[in-house]
């Protein structure tokens, strides 16, 4: 018998925790941002109308007209012009002053300027996990046949063509209608790509245009589709990557390591830099070229922090509707800013927005004292020699000279006294301010420690640090470690090997760190919409980085959007003619909301706590289920039209995004609520409210459907018809749901579901309800 054992994880593209990267980046560019406001130029984004139909070249010439108008001559407008969009959409990326923005905006022809914006990047049991392996019996792996003959594009930091998770052996060729390209660039030719690396492109104009020319010297970045930083890689490989026996990480989390759609083709889109982020023109290129290349779904690990640009001002939502327009699928992480409410990004209706969880995976690691009282902890720890007793010492009980207390206890940089601090176990904890074990565990290595203990929120996301190891325990383990080190004038503790255990600990769960619902954009549309796997994922890595890894574990939402990709991809291979929405609604409705002990899942954070649908909306993704969902949702792009009209947004804006010139523009604001979703939220009932859905069969043609409601807690919910009928002929359906409040409160969210049963399939479609008495919480 052999193990699969796949990998999986994100955090960063540094080598440390994501939350660390960020923190880098932000620096950097602020400083850039400061430089930028003395030269007040910044690279604005331009929509054109809506003639997509016509020769790119001609709409070329449109865009450098535009541009010459306004700077005088043809040289001023070639320097200007970063990128003609010319495919999904017509308009382009310019260099401007703000004051040559606001001119090009009165253009006739020119629907909306939107300036640059800078996103941020958000692994291989979990697919074992998933039960998307080839030994069970009729599953999606089979039945999607590996998802050969789809391609799945990735925007993301590019790729590492010589990891093992991108060869093509076995691989067939790719399809016909595959328009993509082999860019070429610094240390990556043509020979980089192959059957199953069939695309590869690379974004920097924007980039550059705004912080000046990348520096990609001494190896730091590549100016090529090759990926410096092992984020894009990571991604690549945990949706698509080929199987790969015998990987570990350090010798942990052994196994085989594949992708989801093992068999399908990759389109790498580089559009993120090592140097720090990813600009909004250049990943709008990306989709425009992705779309035009033929991929079949996109997986884009992408976001910013709130507040959070609307739907038709940003630059990945608009790249998805041009996508899922053209029937493309467009999944996304829902960021990592969990687990505080209203934090959940990429929140547009037609993105699949991705929480993360956990897996059953774990790493085990003990903590012995002195006393032989045993405790454990995480880590990923696998030096044998470090096997034997350390003195062990509490932060807070060797504060350098001129440090505060406070941060001794948490180990921040400088607090602890170097000469006692050297050679000794340190035991730190996380302070309010939310500090992290990488960071934590340099200031220890810093300050001349040997070992560190982390006590922190509960939480299975390991740390990966090189300098020192570091175990990671909960604030009760680490309280009795204080203790002890407090009972006794001679403290030692011993750190045992980490060790990999398989189906022990209850999972799924939300992770700590995914973002939440409800989104504070449209609370109409339930996002999260699924959670999969994203914490401690082990996947290829780029072997730039130091120490250079084949393999490396990360957690972060980045990691879980990837395995919604390929299940996209395997789903696609079976349904080729389904859309988006058919895609995501199949994804909700099967969602599991149970552990694997069969109790309501758990999401970590602050309470530990049952989870609800802000946490991962429809639930844990059932890939299995997903591919035989009975009935779907479906959404056409005109609804989606619909609902960015009640939303608000003005026709230019909306004229723009959907790539039309006049569409007809109901504000009424019932229709946000109406949106064909597969899923139900009303954010404020005041009083008793219908919302209705339609449902299309895509089970057995003949097919009875019973309705079932768990009412969410201070409302009655009546269902209308509560049986659905469907045969040769009828294969929509509408129905009504009626929800009534019971309590007259200014109150919370309650959370219930609408199940359709038909004795084999069960759709859940989840409810969300807010009772409140006033719409304005003015006299709360
Ligand atoms: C492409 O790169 C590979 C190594 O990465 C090298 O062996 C090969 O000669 C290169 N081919 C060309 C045409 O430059
Ligand atoms: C701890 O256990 C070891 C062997 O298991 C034993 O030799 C030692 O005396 C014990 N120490 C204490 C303090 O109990
Ligand atoms: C959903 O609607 C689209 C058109 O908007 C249609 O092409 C598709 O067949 C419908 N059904 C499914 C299951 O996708
Ligand atoms: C339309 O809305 C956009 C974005 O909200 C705004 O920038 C633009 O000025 C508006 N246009 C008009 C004509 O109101
Ligand atoms: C389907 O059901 C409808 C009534 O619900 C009926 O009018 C129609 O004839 C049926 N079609 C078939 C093919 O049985």
């Amino acid at each position: 018998m052999y193990m699969y054992l796949c990998v999986y994880n994100f955090i960063s593209l540094m080598g440390f925790s994501s939350w660390v990267h960020v923190l880098l980046l932000v620096l950097v560019f602020q400083q850039k941002w400061l430089v930028l406001g003395i030269s007040e130029t910044k690279v604005y984004i331009v929509y054109m109308g809506h003639n997509t139909h016509t020769d790119p070249q001609i709409l070329q010439d449109t865009h450098h007209g535009v541009l010459l108008q306004v700077l005088g001559s043809k040289e001023a407008a070639t320097k200007s012009i970063v990128y003609s969009y010319k495919h999904a959409f017509s308009g382009f990326a310019a260099v401007l002053t703000p004051t040559q923005a606001s001119l090009i905006a009165d253009f006739p022809d020119v629907a909306r300027v939107i300036p640059n914006k800078i996103y941020k990047p958000h692994t291989t049991r979990s697919w074992d996990f998933l039960n998307v392996n080839p030994h069970f019996v009729n599953g999606i792996l089979s039945k999607g046949q590996s998802g050969v003959g789809t391609v799945i594009g990735i925007l993301d930091s590019g790729v590492w063509p010589e990891s093992r998770s991108f060869s093509d052996v076995g691989m067939r060729r790719a399809p016909s209608r595959w328009k993509g390209v082999c860019e070429e660039g610094e240390q990556f030719n043509k020979s980089n790509c192959n059957r199953k690396i069939i695309g590869a492109r690379w974004y920097v104009k924007g980039y550059e245009a705004e912080f000046g020319d990348l520096d990609a010297s001494g190896g730091s970045e590549f100016l090529s589709p090759r990926d410096a930083y092992g984020h894009g890689t990571h991604t690549s490989s945990i949706a698509s990557g080929a199987v790969v026996k015998d990987t570990s990480f350090f010798g942990l989390a052994h196994g085989l390591a594949r992708g989801g759609a093992p068999s399908s083709h990759l389109a790498v889109y580089k559009v993120c830099w090592a140097t720090g982020g990813c600009s909004s023109a250049d990943i709008l290129a990306a989709f425009d070229d992705s779309v035009h290349d033929g991929v079949d779904v996109l997986s884009v690990s992408l976001g910013t922090s709130p507040p959070f640009s609307t739907y038709v001002d940003d630059p990945l939502s608009i790249g998805a509707f041009h996508a899922v327009a053209r029937g493309i699928t467009v999944v996304s992480s829902c960021g990592n800013s969990g687990p505080y409410p209203q934090t959940v990004t990429n929140t547009a209706p037609w993105i699949i927005t991705v929480a993360a969880s956990t897996i059953d995976r774990a790493f085990p690691t003990s903590i012995t004292l002195g006393n032989n009282q045993t405790f454990f902890g995480q880590a990923f720890f696998a030096k044998k020699d470090f096997d034997k007793y350390y003195p062990f010492v509490y932060g807070e009980d060797i504060v350098a000279d001129d440090a505060d207390e406070d941060d001794a206890r948490s180990c921040e940089s400088d607090s602890l006294n170097k000469n006692l601090a050297k050679g000794k176990i340190i035991l730190c904890f996380q302070s309010r301010a939310r500090s992290l074990a990488a960071s934590t565990a340099k200031n220890v290595h810093a300050a001349g420690g040997v070992g560190i203990i982390f006590a922190q929120y509960p939480t299975k996301d390991v740390t990966l640090t090189f300098v020192i190891p570091c175990v990671q325990v909960d604030f009760s383990v680490g309280t009795s470690l204080v203790t002890y080190t407090e009972s006794t004038s001679n403290p030692v503790v011993k750190i045992g090997m980490t060790r990999t255990v398989i189906g022990k600990q209850t999972s799924p769960e939300v992770a700590f760190f995914s973002a939440r619902g409800p989104s504070s954009l449209s609370p109409t549309v339930l996002k999260p919409d699924v959670a999969a796997p994203g914490v401690n994922i082990l996947a290829s890595w780029s072997k730039n980085q130091v120490p250079p890894l084949d393999f490396k574990m990360e957690s972060g939402t980045s990691m879980a959007c990837p395995h919604v990709s390929g299940i996209v991809a395997l789903l696609k291979s079976v349904y080729p003619t389904w859309s988006p929405a058919a895609i995501k609604s199949a994804l909700v409705t099967t969602g599991s909301i149970e552990d694997d002990n069969g109790q309501p899942a758990v999401a970590e954070g602050a309470p530990h706590k049952q989870t609800d649908p802000f946490d991962y909306g429809g639930g844990h993704v059932d890939p299995n289920k997903a591919i035989n969902p009975g009935l779907i949702y479906n959404i056409t792009t005109k609804d989606y039209i619909r609902f960015l009209c009640a939303m608000g947004y003005n026709d230019s804006a909306i004229s723009f995004l959907s790539n039309q010139p006049h569409v007809p523009c109901p504000r009424k604001t019932n229709i946000l609520q109406n949106l064909n979703l597969p899923s139900i939220s009303i954010p404020e009932l005041v009083k008793t409210t219908t919302v209705s859905r339609t449902v299309t069969n895509v089970g057995p043609t003949s097919s009875l459907y019973v309705a079932r409601v768990e009412a969410p807690s201070g409302t009655s919910v009546v269902v209308e018809p509560s049986i659905l009928f469907f045969n040769a002929t009828k294969t929509r359906l509408r129905f009504k749901v009626t929800i009534r409040p019971l309590v007259r409160v200014q109150g919370r969210f309650s959370f219930g579901y609408l199940l359709w049963e038909d004795g084999t399939h069960v759709v859940r479609t989840p409810l969300v309800v807010r009772v409140v008495i006033e719409k304005s919480y003015s006299e709360v």
